[in-house]
């Protein structure tokens, strides 16, 4: 090791920084449009079903495994079984590529931070406005560069010095903020006609496979859950650490952030219904998730906020700052596992790294800054496909090539919540089997699946095997 290993410096510390991992662009404009889409309401039981029965589970194995180990799934694999260190490659290049194209959209957002302050859409509208941003490759750079900037130097500055400080700041400003939107938002008028349609059960929909595969699949992207960001940051906890209980805090700080959020988001939209006379929010005829929702429903909605322009400016400049400390600290979690994978190996140094990761990044970016209709088919890939595979395969590896046992055993004499039998039954059994359902469903509705995708997936492997054929520099001691 060329360094001596890093700690948080608080246990708080640790939990702020995996809540900012997990809440990200996906809590603000993915929940609640899926939760609109898929029955209202009734969709929150899916969703739970999937939090209990396969995300807390995995979360907790995830802290487990990198305290553990004390090391990136990279090294916790390998100490398993030798041939299985390429699937910790796998995991960490998947969270690599998952950033060179989220910093992207993160970029889209700093530069709306600055159209905000001018309320730059109130001429052009929203839709123009955000049109002629993503083609034009030179205004984006402004933000992306920005982003990076800001990246790079908050990693560099290591574990307690850079990713607990600016955790510790941007998740208590970003819930201030949230709750100062969600007061606005529900006190709309018509802010009820929105919530209802956000939240009234259409139990009908349960019915539906695709509602619980969404419900699944977003669980695993909301939590970060994929043998990268959470493993990395649970090493950086001091051995006889308390993990379950921290997870279990991480999981419904992540899942009741979005919750919460959909009253802002929701409030406006019933908002802008009554404005219109709309009698269904597809009448208004905007996105109602996604970056569509983002970055054109929301900025037109705030022009029409009681107030004038400045009510305008200030509401709108308080959105795309939420959204962007919640990408930001996802971000930041997307950098660290690359750095520490390396480290581990090679023994090269944080400072090394995480500019080399931040290089590599922003050049791999730049590809999307100028071909934006790549985003959607790598992220089907990266961002969607393959956290399925690799966390079925992290649940078999910890399951039946490890002991659950030895892991229980290691955790529970420090746990306020004790891990019993059950966890064991979730992580064999439940999470393969869930996840193989989900990728048969994938395999026989193929048609989201590109050349692109594919040519990602090989790419990952082939670089994949080619670190884990690579020689080790630093034999781990402990
Ligand atoms: N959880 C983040 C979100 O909801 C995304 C993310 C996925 C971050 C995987 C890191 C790793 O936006």
């Amino acid at each position: 090791m060329t360094e001596s290993k890093e700690y948080w410096m608080r246990r708080r510390g640790f939990i702020l920084a995996a809540i900012g991992s997990a809440i990200g662009l996906g809590n603000i404009w993915r929940f609640s449009w899926l939760a609109y889409r898929n029955g209202g309401g009734a969709f929150l039981v899916p969703y739970f079903i999937a939090l209990l029965s396969i995300g807390v589970p995995l979360l907790i194995l995830e802290f487990l495994l990198g305290n553990y180990f004390q090391g990136s799934s990279v090294t916790a694999f390998k100490k398993i079984r030798d041939q299985l260190e390429i699937i910790g490659w796998i995991a960490i290049l998947d969270v690599f590529i998952i950033g060179t194209y989220y910093s992207v959209v993160l970029g889209w957002v700093m530069d709306y931070i600055g159209y905000s302050a001018v309320v730059a859409w109130k001429d052009v509208g929203a839709g123009d406005l955000f049109g002629s941003l993503i083609a034009n490759p030179w205004l984006q750079l402004i933000g992306f560069t920005i982003t990076w900037f800001i990246t790079w130097i908050t990693v560099y500055k290591g574990v307690s010095g850079g990713i607990e400080r600016a955790s510790t700041f941007a998740i208590p400003v970003l819930w201030i903020l949230s709750a100062i939107l969600v007061i606005r938002g529900i006190t709309l008028p018509g802010a009820d006609v929105g919530i209802n349609w956000y939240l009234k059960p259409d139990w009908a929909r349960l019915a539906d496979g695709k509602v619980w595969i969404d419900a699944f699949g977003q669980i695993l992207f909301t939590l970060s859950v994929m043998a990268g960001p959470l493993v990395v940051y649970a090493k950086y906890m001091p051995r006889n650490s308390e993990l379950p209980n921290s997870a279990w805090i991480t999981a419904f700080a992540n899942c009741g952030f979005s919750f919460f959020f959909g009253f802002a988001t929701w409030g406006i939209i019933g908002y802008m219904m009554s404005l219109q006379g709309a009698t269904t929010p597809a009448d208004l005829n905007v996105p109602l998730g996604g970056a569509g929702l983002a970055f054109v429903t929301i900025p037109t909605a705030t022009s029409l906020l009681p107030g004038g322009i400045a009510v305008a400016a200030v509401f709108g400049t308080m959105f795309f700052v939420i959204l962007w400390l919640a990408g930001y600290t996802s971000l930041i979690s997307i950098v660290e596992p690359v750095h520490a994978a390396l480290n581990e190996k090679f023994g090269t140094s944080r400072k090394f790294n995480v500019t080399l990761i931040t290089i590599l990044s922003y050049i791999f970016g730049l590809a999307f800054i100028f071909r934006v209709d790549l985003i959607d088919p790598v992220d089907f890939i990266a961002g969607s496909t393959n956290l399925v595979w690799v966390v079925l395969l992290e649940a078999v590896i910890a399951g039946y090539f490890y002991s659950l046992k030895k892991l229980r055993d290691y955790a529970n004499p420090y746990a306020e919540l004790k891990l019993g039998e059950w966890f064991d039954f979730l992580i064999r059994y439940v999470v393969p089997i869930i996840m193989g359902i989900i990728l048969v469903y994938g395999l026989i509705s193929t048609d989201t699946m590109s050349p692109i995708s594919g040519l990602v997936l090989i790419l990952l492997i082939i670089a994949s095997t080619v670190l884990a054929g690579s020689k080790w520099k630093t034999i781990e001691t402990t």
